[in-house]
């Protein structure tokens, strides 16, 4: 089973980003999640595709856009022109879920479905056909640094049968550490986002990917 740490770059700092992603892809990380936010489905506003698009020339990493936006339709073809490989979408925000999945595909990307803590699995279960990863997010959207939500377990569970039936790739979301890796990949998780335990300290971030990946195997 692959063990993947994607980080969040959230917590990073927007003054340096460059060095920030510059940073992450010498502590061996697997990918890099962007965290759009467009202040109404979440109570946060972050980057737009022009600030992704500014590093993606720095780094060889690939790019998913985590979109915890209201419309994500609207500004669908940018994060695909901006570098991002994979698009995720929330199943809370897409009026249309199966369209805008299939959109992502037709342009060329990889299609993320995101499950916000009160989403049930089964809103996945007619699209799997369309998605190659389900985030299951162990925090309510909006911020880094929150608790890890241990009632997740059994949606994890739930959500990799689902994904094993199809071959697709299961990302777990929020508040992951040294302290909740093992719990959420022995409920079946096998890509984890973090963001502040990453961050903590910068001048050891390869040793915290090394041991994140470590705990989670
Ligand atoms: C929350 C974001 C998460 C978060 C992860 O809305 O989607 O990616 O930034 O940060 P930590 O690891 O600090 O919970």
């Amino acid at each position: 089973m692959t063990t993947r740490i994607v980080p969040s770059v959230l917590p990073a700092d927007f003054s340096r980003l460059g060095e920030e992603v510059r940073l992450l892809e010498k502590a061996g990380v697997d990918r890099i999640q962007w965290d759009v936010m467009d202040g109404r489905f979440v109570p946060n506003l972050t980057m737009g595709p022009d600030v992704i698009a500014s590093v993606r020339p720095l780094v060889t990493l690939p790019f998913e856009a985590h979109l915890m936006v209201a419309d994500p339709d609207r500004l669908l073809p940018r994060w695909l022109d901006a570098g991002c490989g994979m698009v995720i979408v929330h199943a809370e925000a897409a009026g249309h879920l199966h369209r805008t999945l299939g959109d992502i595909r037709e342009r060329g990307g990889s299609a993320g479905v995101a499950l916000n803590p009160a989403t049930p699995p089964s809103a996945v279960e007619h699209v799997l056909d369309l998605v190659d990863l389900v985030l299951v997010m162990t925090v309510n959207p909006g911020f880094g640094g929150q608790r890890y939500l241990p009632s997740m377990a059994a949606k994890i569970r739930r959500v990799r049968e689902l994904v094993d039936a199809t071959g697709r790739d299961i990302e777990v979301d929020g508040g992951i550490s040294p302290d909740t890796i093992g719990s959420a990949s022995a409920a079946g998780a096998r890509t984890f986002c973090a963001g502040s335990a990453l961050f903590a300290d910068r001048d050891a971030i390869g040793e915290r990917v090394a041991e994140l990946r470590r705990l989670a195997a």
